[in-house]
This record gives C-alpha cells, sequence and structure tokens, in this order.
C-alpha cells in the first residue's frame, strides 16, 4: 500500500506517494531521478549508497523511504554552490581520491557527514567515519589526504 512521503530533498519539499517496502536507495534513483547515489552491494556491505539523512550519514539500501518522512534527505547532488565544487569534491579531485568512481558518492557524503559534525577530525576520525565504505581502487591513502585536504578548504570556508 502506497502512503504519502513528503520529505526535504536536496534543500527542496517534495511529496510522492511511496509503497511501504520502496527502499530509500530506489526511491532516491528511480522516483527522484537523483541517479548520483550508487548500487553497489544491495546488502549493507559497501557503503557506495550512503546519503545524509538529517547530516547522519545512511546507508539508503537498508532504509525504508517512508522512514525518512518529513526528515532532511542530502544526496550528493546537493553538494557545491553556485557551480562550484564543495570542499570534499575538491579534495577528492585535487587529491586523487577517485580512480573508477563508483564508491565516490558514498565516500564524498560520508566525508560530508563527518565534516558537519567534525570540522576538524584527527585521521584516525576519518578512518572511523568511513570505516563503512568500501573502495576496490584507490588502496585508500588517497582518500584519507581528499578529506584531510576537504577539512582545510571547510576551516576556510567552503562548505563541505
Ligand atoms: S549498496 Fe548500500 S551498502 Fe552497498
Ligand atoms: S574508485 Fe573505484 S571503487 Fe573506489
Amino acid at each position: 500500500m502506497a502512503k504519502l512521503l513528503d520529505v526535504i530533498l536536496n534543500g527542496r519539499k517534495r511529496v510522492d506517494a511511496a509503497p511501504d517496502n520502496l527502499l530509500l536507495l530506489d526511491y532516491l534513483r528511480e522516483v527522484a531521478g537523483l541517479t548520483g547515489t550508487k548500487t553497489g552491494c544491495d546488502g549493507g556491505e559497501c557503503g557506495a549508497c550512503t546519503v545524509l539523512v538529517d547530516d547522519k550519514p545512511t546507508l539508503s539500501c537498508l532504509t525504508l523511504a517512508i522512514s525518512v518522512r518529513g526528515r532532511r534527505v542530502d544526496t550528493v547532488e546537493s553538494l557545491g554552490e553556485n557551480g562550484g565544487l564543495s570542499a570534499v569534491q575538491r579534495g577528492f579531485h585535487e587529491k586523487l581520491g577517485s580512480q573508477c568512481g563508483y564508491c565516490t558518492p558514498g565516500f564524498v557524503m560520508a566525508s560530508a557527514g563527518l565534516l558537519r559534525r567534525n570540522p576538524n577530525p584527527s585521521d584516525a576520525e576519518i578512518i572511523a567515519a568511513l570505516g563503512s565504505n568500501i573502495c576496490r581502487c584507490t588502496g585508500y591513502v588517497k582518500i584519507i589526504e581528499a578529506v584531510r585536504y576537504a577539512a582545510k578548504l571547510n576551516l576556510a570556508g567552503i562548505a563541505p
């Protein structure tokens, strides 16, 4: 049975009919047309589907869409302002934190969530915050560098 799902999605209110069993991942990609959020393992193991729900990194493949009713959901499409990259996007771009790119939206959103709650994280805190995300290409070193650099940009005034 479908229910009305009202949500603040990437800063804009929208309302859709959503079946009880619709996953947030499928809502974002197939109903809202936001394909930046990736389907990886589809089982809570890889982090490719990470989005922010009220600023908290959340695996959208394990979250029912209806459970985010009335809440704020941000996807990778929300980042950046006036055509410029966000601090985290710049970090991944400039420090080569991305290779094939499939995992990148999930890492970027997990990192943005970290910097929103902790603008000056230690390396240990960065590693812990990205512990639910898997990358098969980079070896992670460049990803940690990217987030460290993003934190500096964020402290200099560029939103994460
Ligand atoms: S697709 Fe959600 S954790 Fe892998
Ligand atoms: S860049 Fe290819 S999986 Fe991470």
